[in-house]
């Protein structure tokens, strides 16, 4: 919509500059002008001055010039409209209403507000009456504090139909209410009834965080878990995202902002202190959502449950913004631990661990290399052609012509060191840029102490039993990584697995590919290479510490003998597990369907499956602990 002038003028004269910027700093009076600590910069000394009379504000620091619109603009992340529709309305006046149409959609769209918004009062109020007792202790029950609960505005929408009854004893036109939802149309003539019954209530705000919709949630078992408003005139669902008039500030602030799955995610990343989180409702998120996060921040991070189908959901999240993609504007790929959401994250493991988390997202062309790396095999130059024009096919989805040169270029230097040989690179490559991150438990720079050539104990395997399989697949590539030369000692082993996690199981096929074509590389360059082709994160996870602990052969400073013997273990560890589980099966179809074959079958598994130890429980003596802790 265009202004007229004189209008902005007219908001211009009522609203001063100093009195929106004296909101958000303390002004000091020098002369005709105020001066103030720029709120778009972190100084000792102030630098930005403001000119009531001539409407303006100068920043020295940072160069920024501006009006009053600017001033929310850049401060609240507002639209230019938005901005002069917030300041008309402090300034007393009536936004200008082009046409009759216009008006009329105005006073109708002012009744749906006014009935949201009495819905929202009514459902905060009924949490606090006996009958909401049962909702509220629910939300305390999830951490939530009586603080949050009032910022997010939760209620509780009482069972049968106290709104509708209340509402209309008031004088709300029922049409009204149907249009905005808060009421159900009944089916075949019958009465139309409260939508919302018995439920945890979630208000949905619009940009300006006024309510126009709702979530509301069942306390315990019951479907559907969370019933939404559908779209209305007041709703459009694919074009909010739940939390953003709360978020909006915190993420012009801090030029970043979060996007997790859910209602509770967001409350409890706000909870936790990220106030800047907010959540699609409900489903993959849209490209006017996209275009709408980008005006909060240029990198906003998509936080991802780092299971199978989360990974899936990123991938697809990732996809669709590929062709939005323009220079400056991306997103960021956030993976949590498998089965976790932020909210579990914030609560069990503190905001500590949810930054870390956050800290580690992957750039969008490292989600994209990484799946196409994982669908490819490489091991002919027919399959890596395939490899090469899978990915070019996803960097030609990008419209923009400058970001889509860059993607084909970081593409064609990954391809580059995939495919390349190396020799000799005793020397080469330490400490690459990619790697520095979050570190490799020491396995950068610095030689290894020599460690002498003794086999570990059986009882000192043994301490790794029970652990779940997915940590023995890290341990085995873990094992790899850091010891290169026992590629042909365990190649066809390895070769022939296949990891749970899809990530690792693609590290795992580079990994072996890489020493195989460049036997000399020691584990420093190879992990060098490898953090280049986009593995940092794993590698990091991996190589470190507080994993080794699980096992101590898989340190660098373990010698060849401990690592190779530790490796065996392991794989037989593995292996073990899988035969335990097929000896169940086994089991469980004797028992469902005895015969002779089945029992032959389940007899057969039974020898194979032997204690771990007993092929080589006599071996000579070796300290428990001290050896492998550095
Ligand atoms: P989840 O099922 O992952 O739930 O749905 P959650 O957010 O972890 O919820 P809690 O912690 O059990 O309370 C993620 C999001 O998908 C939408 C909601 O927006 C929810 O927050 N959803 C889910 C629905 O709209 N309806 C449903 O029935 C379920
Ligand atoms: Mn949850």
């Amino acid at each position: 919509m265009a202004f007229p002038p004189q209008f902005l003028d007219e908001i211009r004269t009522r609203v001063s500059v100093s009195a929106v910027v004296g909101r958000r700093a303390k002004l000091i009076r020098r002369g005709r002008e105020f001066v103030c600590l720029s709120p778009f910069n972190n100084e000792k000394t102030p630098s930005f001055t403001i000119n009531d009379d001539k409407g303006f504000y100068h920043c020295f620091s940072t160069g920024e010039h501006g009006d009053i619109f600017t001033f929310l603009m850049k401060t609240q992340n507002l639209t230019f409209p938005e901005a002069v529709e917030r300041l008309a309305e402090e300034a007393g006046l009536e936004m200008p209403r082009q046409t009759r149409e216009e008006a009329q959609q105005a006073v109708e769209g002012a009744r749906g507000r006014e009935a949201v918004d009495a819905a929202c009062v009514l459902y905060e109020q009924a949490l606090r009456e006996p009958a909401g007792k049962r909702a509220l202790d629910y939300l305390h029950g999830r951490g939530l504090t009586d603080e949050t609960i009032k910022r997010f505005r939760l209620g509780y929408a009482p069972n049968g139909n106290v709104l509708k009854t209340k509402f209309l004893a008031r004088g709300v036109p029922e049409d009204v209410l149907m249009e905005t939802r808060l009421l159900s149309p009944g089916k075949d003539g019958r009465e139309s009834f409260d939508f919302f019954r018995d439920r945890v209530m979630f208000p949905i705000f619009d940009l300006r965080g006024r309510p126009v919709a709702f979530g509301g949630r069942v306390m315990g078992e019951g479907e559907p878990k969370y019933l939404n408003s559908p779209d209305t005139p007041l709703f459009h669902k694919g074009q909010i995202l739940y939390g953003l008039a709360l978020a909006r500030t915190a993420a012009a602030e801090k030029r970043e902002i979060i996007v997790a799955e859910g209602y509770m995610d967001v409350i409890a990343l706000a909870q936790a202190g990220f106030t800047h989180a907010v959540a699609p409702l409900g489903t993959a998120m849209t490209e006017s959502q996209i275009e709408l996060l980008w005006r909060m921040a240029p990198e906003p991070t998509l936080c991802f449950d780092g299971d199978r189908a989360g990974r899936a959901a990123a991938l697809r999240a990732a996809e669709r913004a590929l062709p939005l993609l323009k220079p400056g504007l991306s997103l960021r790929f956030a993976m949590m631990p498998a089965g976790k959401d932020p909210d579990d994250i914030c609560r069990r493991d503190g905001p500590d661990a949810m930054a870390r988390v956050l800290a580690e997202a992957s750039p969008l062309s490292d989600v994209m290399w990484r799946q196409m790396l994982g669908e490819h095999q490489t091991d002919t130059p027919e399959r890596r052609a395939g490899l090469e024009k899978a990915v070019m096919a996803k960097a030609g989805l990008i419209a923009d012509e400058t970001v889509q040169a860059q993607y084909r270029r970081l593409f064609k230097d990954r391809l580059f060191e995939l495919f390349r040989p190396q020799s000799g690179a005793k020397t080469g490559n330490r400490g690459g840029k990619s790697g520095g991150k979050s570190g490799f438990g020491g396995s950068f720079g610095g030689s290894r102490p020599p460690i002498p050539h003794r086999p570990p104990s059986a009882a000192y395997m043994r301490r790794d039993f029970g652990l779940p399989q997915p940590t023995r697949e890290r341990i085995l590539l873990a094992t790899l990584l850091n010891h290169p030369g026992l590629r042909d000692h365990v190649e066809e082993r390895l070769g022939g697995m296949s990891f749970a996690d899809s990530r690792l199981d693609s590290l795992r096929q580079t990994a072996l590919m890489h020493i195989a074509q460049n036997p000399e590389l020691d584990f420093e360059a190879l992990q060098a290479h490898l953090a280049k082709l986009g593995f940092a994160e794993e590698l990091g996870n991996l190589l470190n510490s507080d994993f080794y602990i699980h096992a101590g052969w898989a340190r660098p400073a373990a010698s060849m003998g401990e690592a190779t013997a530790g490796w065996d273990h392991t794989f037989t560890l593995c292996q073990r597990a899988e035969l335990e589980a097929d000896l169940k099966r086994a089991q469980d179809e004797m028992t469902e369907n005895p015969s002779d074959e089945t029992f032959a079958a389940y007899k057969a598994l039974l020898e194979q499956v032997r204690p771990v130890g007993d092929e080589d429980g006599d071996e000579p003596g070796f300290e428990e602990t001290s050896h492998h802790k550095r």
